[in-house]
């Protein structure tokens, strides 16, 4: 159970920048769903009681653009910056890391490189920023509004924090961490929240260790002794990441794939007798610099979700929890330190079946995205859907029609539910599930 669960969270950190676990992008229903859902019940959207940070402030997210599809759940986690609380264990990861980046400029093999820091961005980018200047193309399934949290058809809720990587390098930044909330639309379960953390790094190289590349073609640059040092600074820094994280730990090193960078890997540890993958990274590609105003330079970046590595660290279970405001969690955290959470309490789960036909009684054609569904649950029920599953789906042999049935378990972190109340939201789930153009069966 735990090693699927991390095999998917490790998906997560970077399934949209790869082709495989996409589906084709298909025309969404969103806009519709979501105007009705504005009107959310009370459960979607916990009111924070920690500090809110300068992006707190939902009439920023829910636009009335037909192209919108922020709920109010969505907007309610923005600029809640839980990687700014020194105490969080988000909080406390984002400080190793730096930690270890600003060790690197100190120690005995340093090499003079100091990483600026930004934790403090808007969330609100461009499609420029987090695709046009990564050379993610129009059509790639990681910009459909399915994947995506469109505030206008040009403003979205940035889905990595490579959105700001461009933007850095054009104002001359050479090396820099940057820390952040991203969102992105998937499926629910004990691994996967539509908003989580990741940490990015560049760095680029100095002009004198890349003078030996100048003139030289693409397939001569990926021969060349000069990006093979980039690969070889970059996967040492990370290693030595890891270390410094984890302990001495066994990785190993897999080819991947970004648009944005050539050559391109991914890194796993072995830890709890299982290989996780915790992050992406590659040589920059010649494309990113050039359409920063970089040409002149060569480097590396990485990304990696903050989620993921203190689920492993601090050993929690459910990534649900590092929203909660509840104390007994807070109170088990302390700055700079990573201590094995201790499960306060694990209330029963109360699992509801939903069955519906995915288009309606006329028509065999149906626009259904999962996504749409999922948020559906998650801004009727908050945070009280633990896991959605897919059970069964047939299509019927005679009309040609698509059936789905979903199993959605609910569970409060906090307390223990009542039936009365699971029926009461889920009520109003099997209603929204209809606006998507759904038949309730
Ligand atoms: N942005 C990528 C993701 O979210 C990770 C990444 C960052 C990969 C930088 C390469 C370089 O999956």
């Amino acid at each position: 159970m735990i090693q699927l669960a991390s095999r998917r969270a490790a998906a997560h950190i970077s399934q949209q920048w790869r082709c495989k676990n996409h589906l084709p992008h298909r025309k969404t229903a969103a806009a519709a769903t979501f105007s009705t859902l504005k009107t959310t019940t009370p459960q979607a959207c916990t009111p924070s009681l920690a500090p809110l940070g300068k992006y707190a402030d939902p009439s920023r997210y829910l636009q009335p653009h037909p192209n919108n599809n922020i709920t109010p759940h969505i907007a309610s986690l923005v600029g809640r910056d839980l990687h700014l609380r020194p105490s969080h264990p988000i909080g406390i990861i984002r400080s190793k890391i730096q930690e270890y980046f600003a060790s690197l400029s100190t120690s005995s093999t340093a090499d003079g490189t100091t990483y600026k820091i930004f934790d403090a961005e808007d969330p609100i980018v461009t499609t420029q920023q987090c695709f046009d200047d990564l050379r993610i193309p129009p059509d790639h399934p990681g910009r459909a509004p399915s994947d995506t949290y469109y505030i206008t058809d040009t403003k979205l809720l940035r889905t990595h924090t490579s959105a700001h990587q461009s933007q850095h390098l054009r104002s001359g930044v050479d090396a820099f961490l940057c820390c952040g909330d991203v969102y992105r639309r998937d499926e629910i379960d004990a691994t996967h929240y539509p908003a989580f953390h990741q940490m990015e790094g560049v760095k680029l190289m100095s002009t004198e260790a890349m003078i030996g590349a100048n003139g030289l073609n693409e397939e001569e640059w990926l021969q060349s002794p000069e990006c093979q040092l980039i690969e070889a600074d970059l996967k040492a820094t990370l290693e030595g990441l890891m270390d410094h994280l984890f302990g001495p730990t066994k990785k190993r090193w897999n080819e991947d794939f970004f648009p944005f960078t050539q050559p391109s890997f991914e890194l796993e540890i072995y830890h709890n007798d299982e290989w996780m993958e915790v992050l992406g990274c590659g040589v920059i590609h010649e494309q990113v610099l050039y359409l920063s105003n970089r040409s002149d330079r060569r480097g590396w970046a990485f990304g990696l979700g903050l989620e993921r590595l203190a689920m492993i660290l601090f050993k929690i279970p459910d990534i649900r929890l590092f929203w909660t405001e509840d104390e007994r969690f807070h109170r088990q955290f302390k700055e700079g330190k990573i201590v094995e959470f201790q499960p306060y309490s694990k209330f029963p789960p109360v699992f509801k079946d939903i069955a519906f036909w995915t288009s309606d009684k006329h028509t065999t054609s149906d626009n259904f995205v999962e996504n749409d569904f999922f948020d559906i649950v998650r801004s009727t029920a908050g945070d009280l859907v633990e896991r959605i599953e897919l059970i069964d789906s047939f299509t019927h042999p005679k009309t040609g029609r698509s059936s789905r049935c979903y199993r959605i378990s609910y569970r409060s972190m906090d307390r223990n539910l009542t039936n009365e109340e699971i029926d009461e939201l889920q009520f109003k789930v099997r209603d929204e599930t209809s606006t998507l153009g759904c038949q309730l069966r």
